[in-house]
């Protein structure tokens, strides 16, 4: 995983938990990485998934409830970086399905070393949108919390229902979404 979803994490740690909550975690943690998470650095992903279940343990969260709210906050921080691939939209459906195509294509192209999730899409009626998710990591949580972070942008209500199912030995996860 890239440093700089390594570095949003941290980011979330410090602004909801304090800078000494940061340390006591990572000194909990036995990390593969000794040096300090730098933004185009690639790192394993055993070391994100070794914080995130350090952090939850020490937050008293579950680590799905946590890896939620990173992802919700995340996407914030993605679209900072990245305003020219949010601007063109008004309604987080058309953007949600930009993703695969065009952003994520875009990203491959921009940062070296990246591993992305798959979507396909199928649109059952004009206020719902179903995706799709296959990624080896499995991040369900975390894209659940993604969703969110971009009807928060849209300031959207949604509702999202999640099924996670295997077809051919191989697991996806959809996510119903409703538009309100
Ligand atoms: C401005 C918009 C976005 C940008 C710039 C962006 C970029 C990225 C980057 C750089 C990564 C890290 C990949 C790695 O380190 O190997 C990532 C991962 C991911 N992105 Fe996006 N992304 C955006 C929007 C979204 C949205 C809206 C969703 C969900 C609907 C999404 C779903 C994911 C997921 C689930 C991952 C985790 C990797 C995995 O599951 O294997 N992204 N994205």
């Amino acid at each position: 995983m890239k440093g700089m979803i390594f570095n949003v994490a941290e980011k979330f740690i410090v602004e909801h938990y304090g800078e000494d909550m940061l340390d006591d975690i990572i000194d909990e943690c036995n990390l593969i990485t000794k040096e300090p998470f730098v933004g185009p650095g690639t790192y394993p992903d055993e070391d994100l998934i070794e914080i995130v279940v350090k952090a939850a343990a020490m937050l008293n969260i579950s680590v799905g409830e946590l890896l939620k709210k990173l992802g919700r906050y995340s996407f914030g921080k993605l679209r900072d970086r990245h305003p020219e691939f949010v601007t063109p939209f008004t309604h987080p459906k058309p953007f949600l399905k930009s993703v695969e195509g065009v952003i994520h294509v875009e990203v491959k192209k921009l940062i070296d070393g990246v591993k992305l999730p798959t979507f396909q899409y199928a649109d059952p009626a004009d206020d719902e949108l179903v995706i799709t998710y296959f990624s080896e990591r499995k991040l369900y949580p975390f894209m659940e919390g993604l969703i969110q972070g971009v009807a928060d942008h849209f300031e959207t209500s949604i509702q999202q229902k999640t099924r996670i199912f295997e077809k051919e030995g191989i697991e996806f996860c959809d996510y119903h979404i409703k538009f309100n």
